[in-house]
């Protein structure tokens, strides 16, 4: 294993490390107690800054709230982020520790290192050094950092709606994004919303000799096989009735300009894949199909036998893990019951079916060049010295669509994220000068939006 080089670890490095060793997976019930144990550390770090930090429960993972005094007349912004992480698993695929993070070829190797922790604590120290340099903000600032977006946040609407007054802001800045090739400065104006659902087939009370039974009695994993096949037409398209009923076209300004992004072309995704060949909806590039187009994906399949050679058994259940990425206008859902009724009608004969509806997050979209986005821009060129570039998200950050639907506000989306970082996989970095741009561009940011 590759060792930390200590000459290299600045406080600032110090200050991500500390974060990124509380194993705060927040799907996980059993890392409870680590949530609770990162937010405690992120309110320490935040008071010792001199904000007025606040720890609030929720019914599950708390939020933490910090903020620099007020002044009137002074333009207020909102920087949200996620100090949750998603799982581990498979943990053998990973080469060093998740929750013990080094440095090697200049990256910082961690879970959450860029999803979101590390572009999260940019924001956290771009704050501290511009406090320190200048002894306060150029905005009135609020920090909101929650713990459940890697779940799909649900108690951050219920936690808005009560402290709507409090949160009142100009304007929100996330870092939780892409940006598309190393050095490319990338403001993002939309994302993908998001509809999940598990669907269970159970046949047999008990697997049985596929000898004895088969023929006899449906086949719970032939059936699931079939109901995610009938998911998609052999054109890329999702076959669902009414799936494409609210989707807003792309605009030929968005393709135009989109054609010319770098990073994005089908070499660069068969290059960051590692696949033989890309496969998507007729008609569209890769980037217009993962930033504008809705898609249906399974997430997990299984049942029978997955052990080492054969066995045969007729298994009792066989189960998909469903997700659907959405854009705007499509209802999360509204697309939940589309495909209920779809699956109901495609459930082979023989098993029944159950299914369990999961988490939604709504699309988003706004517009690149509003008056906040505008100096989102001139943040980004000063940060890095590049022109920017304006993409839509193939992701999902649940919680922006609800911000705007509450506190009545658009997010600006600087991304830090590279397509080689490795999110909610093995091996998950961050390189060191996109740790240090982001401090940058949280200084510039601020200065530019209090204009
Ligand atoms: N930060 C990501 C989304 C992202 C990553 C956007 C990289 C662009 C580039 C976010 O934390 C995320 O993973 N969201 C989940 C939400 C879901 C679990 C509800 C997602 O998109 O799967
Ligand atoms: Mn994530």
């Amino acid at each position: 294993m590759a060792a930390t080089t200590i000459a290299s670890v600045t406080p600032e490095l110090e200050n991500l490390f500390s974060f990124l060793r509380f194993p705060s997976v927040s799907t996980d019930t059993r890392n409870a107690p680590d949530v609770r144990a990162c937010a405690e550390w992120l309110v320490a770090k935040l008071a010792a800054m001199g904000l007025a930090t606040e720890l609030h429960e929720t019914p599950k993972h708390p939020v933490v709230i910090a903020r620099n005094e007020h002044v009137a007349d002074r333009r207020t912004v909102m920087i949200y982020g996620h100090y949750d992480v998603q799982p581990v698993d498979p943990l053998e695929l990973w080469t060093s520790d998740p929750f013990e993070p080094i440095i090697r070829d200049g990256k910082i190797w961690a879970r959450g290192a860029t999803d979101n922790k590390g572009q999260m604590m940019a924001h956290v120290l771009g704050v501290e050094k511009t406090l320190r340099e200048h002894g306060e903000l150029p905005v009135n600032l609020i920090f909101l950092f929650e713990g459940e977006e890697e779940i799909g946040s649900p108690n951050l609407a219920a936690f808005l709606l009560e402290h709507r007054e409090a949160l009142k802001c100009d304007v929100i800045a996330i870092s939780d994004t892409g940006m598309v090739a190393p050095g490319v400065p990338t403001l993002g104006y939309g994302l993908r919303g998001i509809a999940c659902c598990e669907v269970i087939l159970r046949g047999p009370k008990t697997d049985l000799h596929s000898g004895l039974f088969g023929g006899a009695v449906a086949n719970p994993a032939s059936a699931i096989a079939q109901l995610v096949a009938s998911l998609h037409l052999s054109n890329g398209k999702v076959s669902i009735p009414g799936f494409y009923e609210d989707v807003i076209q792309l605009e030929d300004w968005e393709r135009k300009m989109w054609s010319k992004v770098p990073g994005v072309s089908d070499a660069d995704y068969l290059a960051v894949t590692g696949c033989a060949a890309l496969f998507g909806e007729a008609g569209y590039s890769s980037a217009e199909r993962t930033w504008a187009r809705p898609t249906a994906e399974v997430n997990g399949i299984g049942g029978g036998y997955q052990g080492e050679g054969t066995k045969t058994v007729l298994p009792s259940h066989a189960f998909a893990k469903l997700s659907f990425r959405l854009v705007p206008d499509q209802c999360p859902e509204d697309i939940l019951k589309k495909v209920k009724s779809h699956l109901e009608r495609h459930c082979p004969a023989g098993v029944v079916m159950e299914i369990r509806l999961g988490h939604t997050g709504q699309p988003y979209v706004t517009d690149p060049n509003s008056k906040f986005a505008l100096a989102a821009q001139n943040a980004l060129r000063l940060s890095f010295n590049a022109e920017p570039m304006l993409i839509r998200e193939g992701g999902s950050i649940p919680i922006v669509q609800t911000f705007r639907d509450i506190l009545g506000v658009d997010t600006l989306l600087l991304g830090l994220a590279l397509s080689d970082a490795q999110v909610h996989a093995p091996n998950e970095n961050f390189p060191i000068v996109n740790f240090e741009a982001g401090i940058r561009l949280n200084q510039a940011l601020l200065k530019e939006l209090a204009k």
